[in-house]
């Protein structure tokens, strides 16, 4: 199979719809950004990356960072942060509040932002918000094989500046004692981690742990165990994209998680990581050109983490 010439001819044969959807304007930074952007880079267990369109350039992950967060937060709390982060889809969008009073703050799954909040403050742990992003760099820088990794302080001030759905979030969540972190410094590492700038290639490249056993196949490096990694797949695949999961997963068959920087990162098990990158975005947050890449690519290459051929829907 050409795995090259397949990323390709995705790009190429949707590159008139460059520009559909609508780029998030919640957060005053992210509408700056050219809405015709379009980049698709897919990385091989073998050490292999397709590239095509706009792969190189940096993007804000946004709520890709959440995957990433919670590898780390795991390694730190262990199965005790399955106390008060749930694994169901919610049905619900990404920001929602309305579960959370009935289910006294412990949030459906950690995608979400209220589950994706906590999460970040497990992860930061005992350390300061300072410490929690240095080590989140660090681990990024290293599993995505560049040192110059990070975060667009621009993009954290304005989430931050406009941050009130979250702060609320946050703030039911103290109220019912789920936070062990003051909510200011949880959200200022909540806010840089949404703020991380990675190419699509960087994204791919740190992603593989996902694909393989945890362990980036490559460089070595570990980012969680075998069994975590295979956890977190079945968590991006059911509550990847919020209440878009299921048509993601009916489209496209492999794990994903998306982000309104208009990124989506998918993981091929036993295979590859695929991250795609168009601003415009679906009612749900999910990218409508990157969704499409990818059920592409599923189509052409006839991965699928189910048995059987992708003919009619
Ligand atoms: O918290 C927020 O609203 C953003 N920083 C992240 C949301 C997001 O990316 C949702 N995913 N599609």
């Amino acid at each position: 199979m050409d795995l090259g010439a397949i990323v390709t001819e995705t790009w190429k044969e949707l590159a008139d719809e460059r520009g559909s959807g609508n780029p998030a304007r919640y957060i005053p930074a992210l509408a700056s950004v050219d809405p015709r952007k379009f980049g698709i880079a897919l990385a091989t267990k073998e050490g292999e990356v397709f590239c095509a369109g706009d792969a190189d350039e940096a993007f804000s992950i946004q709520s890709i960072s959440k995957v990433f967060a919670l590898a780390l937060a795991l390694e730190r709390q262990g199965a005790a942060l399955w106390d008060v982060v749930g694994r169901e889809p919610s049905g619900d969008a990404f920001n929602s509040i309305v579960q959370l009073e009935r289910e006294k703050g412990i949030p459906r799954n950690p995608f979400i932002n209220s589950g994706a909040i906590i999460t970040t403050d497990r992860f930061i742990d005992d350390r300061t918000p300072d410490e929690a992003v240095d080590d989140l760099l660090g681990r990024l820088r290293r599993m995505g094989r560049d040192d110059t990794i990070s975060f667009d302080p621009e993009v954290a001030r304005s989430e931050s500046e406009t941050g009130s759905r979250n702060r609320s979030l946050a703030w039911f969540l103290a109220d019912f004692g789920r936070l062990i972190n003051p909510v200011e410094d949880v959200l200022s590492v909540y806010f840089r981690q949404c703020a991380l700038s990675m190419s699509c290639r960087q994204l791919a490249e740190s992603a593989l742990f996902l694909a393989v056993d945890g362990t980036d196949p490559v460089t070595g490096q570990r980012m969680c165990s075998a069994s975590r990694a295979r956890r977190i797949n079945a968590l991006m695949l059911m509550c990847g994209h919020y209440d878009n999961s299921g048509q993601f997963a009916f489209e496209v068959g492999f794990p994903g998680k998306s982000g309104v920087g208009g990124g989506i990162l998918a993981s091929v098990p036993g295979r590859a990581a695929i991250a795609v990158w168009s601003p415009g975005l679906n009612r749900a947050g999910t990218s409508l050109l990157g969704a499409k890449a990818l059920a592409s690519i599923a189509l052409k290459t006839g991965w699928s983490i189910f048995s059987g051929q992708w003919t009619e829907p």
